[in-house]
């Protein structure tokens, strides 16, 4: 297949260049320097140039509460604007294949656990990413949309659940839980500190695949597009708390210390698990346990830290 990749750079594309499937593809995956997807034209130019088989589309403003608290804007426009210019353009040119990246941040915040997908737009969003959110939820839209238009065009959107692995973000200002653990225990390890601080009281819960799973099941709807639901959740099916994921990541890097918990600041829903029922009943399951995805993580950590020493 020709496959045409967006955020072919970030930790979802990399984790899909780097499967063993995808050297049996010609995969063209533009960095944002090379096409910004926020140009409508040259997105146009670009694919109607290329005319690839099928369109992965894992490009999107992406970040940590932090990040999305502070630049709601950039979160809600952008990935608007990404995913109209991708989807739309790749549709009015006759692409017949796409998959859309969604999040399962997109679940109304007082959703009921385990998340089914007909729960996405039932109910207001988690204030603290509801940009992000309602990008992904037009984007997720518009594929049904498309796919309804026209049955020949298999338009599917996939919805993660939180992901980590190797090629995530470690920096503060834009990581997600898995990360800033990592990187906040290390750094209170290097320095021989005794106490890691906790946002909020460590019982809400949280699911977390590993990257590389998520590039697997990407892979496996790649050849199975007829088969996949218009909108499918890809996560483990089971959570664990905060604190559990301090826990493990202590135990990784080897941190004896204790924990404090800091009252003042937002943690977001108290749980986010997707229902997995769909994504079983097509025979896939993730195969990486969290505290291997931890120990490759933070490898990739180590590597960047000496690398940039
Ligand atoms: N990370 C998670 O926990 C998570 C969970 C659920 C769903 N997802 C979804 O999975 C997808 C990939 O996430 P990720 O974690 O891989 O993100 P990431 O590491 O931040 O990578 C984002 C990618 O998007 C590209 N990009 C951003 N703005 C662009 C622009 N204007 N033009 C072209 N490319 C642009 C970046 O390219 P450059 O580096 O060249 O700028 C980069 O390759 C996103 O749709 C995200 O919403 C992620």
């Amino acid at each position: 297949m020709k496959i045409f990749l967006t955020g072919g750079s970030g930790m979802v594309g990399r984790n899909i260049l780097d499967h063993p499937k995808a050297k049996h593809h010609e995969i063209i995956y533009p960095s944002s320097s090379e096409l910004n997807l926020l140009d409508r034209e040259h997105v146009k130019t670009y694919l109607l140039a290329l005319k690839p088989d099928i369109v992965i589309h894992a490009a999107g403003r992406v970040g940590g509460i932090q990040a999305n608290i502070a630049h709601p804007v950039d979160f809600l426009t952008e990935n608007i604007d990404m995913g109209l210019n991708v989807i739309a353009i790749a549709a009015r040119l006759g692409i017949q294949n796409l998959i859309n990246l969604a999040s399962s941040c997109m679940y109304p915040k007082d959703a009921v656990s385990p998340l089914t997908e007909n729960l996405i737009l039932g109910g207001p969003l988690e204030p603290t990413n509801e940009g992000y959110a309602l990008a992904k939820s037009v984007s997720t839209r518009l594929c049904e949309y498309i796919s309804k238009e026209d049955p020949a065009k298999l338009y599917k959107t996939v919805i993660p659940c939180n992901l980590f692995g190797r090629y995530d973000k470690f920096d503060p200002r834009h990581s997600h839980l898995i990360p800033a653990v990592i990187r906040k225990i290390h750094e209170v390890k290097v320095v021989g500190g005794k106490t890691v601080d906790i946002w909020g009281d460590g019982t809400a819960r949280r699911e977390f695949m590993c990257a590389a799973d998520l590039a697997d099941f990407i892979w496996f709807a790649t050849d199975r597009m007829h088969q996949i639901p218009q909108n499918l959740n890809v996560g483990l099916g089971y959570d664990y708390s905060i604190k559990e994921y301090y826990a493990a990541t202590a135990a990784v890097i080897g941190f004896e210390g204790s924990f404090k918990y800091d009252l003042s600041k937002p943690v977001g829903m108290r749980q986010k698990l997707v229902d997995v029922t769909q994504l079983e009943s097509l025979g896939w399951r993730y195969k990486t346990g969290l505290t291997e995805g931890i120990r490759a993580a933070y490898n990739f950590y180590l590597q960047k830290v000496n690398h940039e020493l």
